[in-house]
């Protein structure tokens, strides 16, 4: 291995991924190992945070093992440990951080402390045009394109930031009450289509006709905030109407199939976010890219609505770095390596302790 070159395990199990991923040079993605609990909290339609962290507890070890042996790397081969310190559930946040702080007082390795959401917006430097770059591939400095405006969208969050570099990240608006993850899940809930929802209405909106019903695009006070709970009450109430999905109304007769009820809802959610990322570019004429990530960058509607009302290029990671990853937490490690931002990555003690809700920008 080339002397100058960086490794870095990265550690992440802010919610319900366990997950730990081998990164080199803060650019290449030598392994990605995810243990999903969806499954496990598809019942509840939601997350269960102490059965996350048990969960959690059971999968951490083996999915650090197999992140260094997919890596082909040795412990001697590490330069530093990063784990996210938060925001998330405070007591799976803290599986991840006494596990990093295990192998950091064993290896004597230094010890990174990452913002989650950071961690989204450094997913951007893994990838480019949908994939990650290849082992050694040549990438230019200036990736991702600053300034450029980052929407993080996934479960527990929905912000839109102004990025001039990652020691300079402007929070612009967000989310004044669900995430879009979140009221994806919800929504899928109400129509029975099963957790996690985002993924349920998007193939159940493939068949179904967005206009058959209008649903309102939450109003709010900020240019950029969002705001999803009144389009999700509105989904509630029609559903209420028709004595659930699918059924007619008694009064009218009316008959909305879920594929319909399920397209309208996922318009409504697009259309919110399109509307703020489209304000915020043209209040903002120096972005020269969007960069989405998180669980919702995967949904094709939003990535077809973006790339086509925006005038500037708009990127998308590939999936597997939208979702929660520990890439991403050791990539946001390297920037914390190369220029101080301290908000982004920190390099941090054994005294570190976790952050269920901490803001970014
Ligand atoms: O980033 P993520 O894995 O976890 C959090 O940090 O929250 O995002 C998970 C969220 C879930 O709410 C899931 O329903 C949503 O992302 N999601 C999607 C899609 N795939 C995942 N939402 C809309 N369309 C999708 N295709
Ligand atoms: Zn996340």
């Amino acid at each position: 291995m080339n002397d100058r070159s960086t490794t870095i395990l990265g550690i992440e199990t802010s919610c319900d991924e366990t997950a730990a991923a081998v990164v080199r040079d803060g650019r290449f993605v030598l392994s990605n190992v995810v243990a999903s609990q969806a499954a496990l909290h598809a019942p509840y339609g939601g997350v269960f945070p102490e059965m996350a962290s048990r969960q959690h507890v059971r999968d951490i070890s083996w999915v650090v093992q197999a992140a260094l042996d997919e890596a082909g790397s040795a412990w001697a081969d590490l330069d530093a440990i990063a784990v996210t310190r938060g925001p998330g559930l405070s007591g799976a946040l803290l599986v991840g951080v006494s596990a990093a702080k295990g192998i950091a007082l064993a290896s004597g390795l230094p010890l990174y402390g990452v913002h989650h959401v950071a961690g989204h917006l450094a997913s951007h430097r893994l990838c480019t045009g949908g994939r990650r770059f290849e082992p050694g591939e040549p990438v230019p400095d200036d990736h991702p394109p600053m300034p450029h405006l980052a929407l993080v969208v996934s479960g527990g969050h929905s912000e839109l930031y102004l990025v001039r570099s990652f020691a300079s990240i402007r929070h612009l608006g967000g989310t004044l009450d669900d995430a879009a993850g979140e009221a994806f899940d919800k929504a899928a809930r109400l129509l029975g289509l099963g957790y996690p929802g985002g993924p349920a209405i998007q193939a159940a909106a493939a068949g179904g006709d967005p206009t058959a019903l209008s649903l309102p695009v939450g109003r709010t006070e900020g240019p950029y905030d969002l705001s999803f709970s009144g389009i999700k009450s509105a989904l509630a109430r029609v559903v209420d109407g028709l004595g659930g999905p699918s059924e007619s109304t008694p009064a009218t007769g009316q008959v909305v199939p879920v594929a319909d009820l399920a397209a309208a809802f996922q318009a409504a959610v697009v259309e919110a976010l399109v509307r703020r990322v489209a304000r915020a570019v043209q209040d903002h004429p120096e972005v020269r890219a969007v960069l989405v990530s998180g669980g919702v960058a995967a949904n094709t509607a939003l990535r077809q609505s973006l790339a086509g009302t925006v005038p500037v290029p708009v990127a998308f990671p590939p999936p597997s770095l939208c979702t929660d990853n520990a890439a991403m937490i050791a990539a946001a490690a390297h920037v914390g390596m190369l220029e101080r931002a301290p908000e982004v990555a920190d390099l941090a003690d054994l005294d570190l302790d976790v952050m269920a809700s901490v803001p970014l920008g």
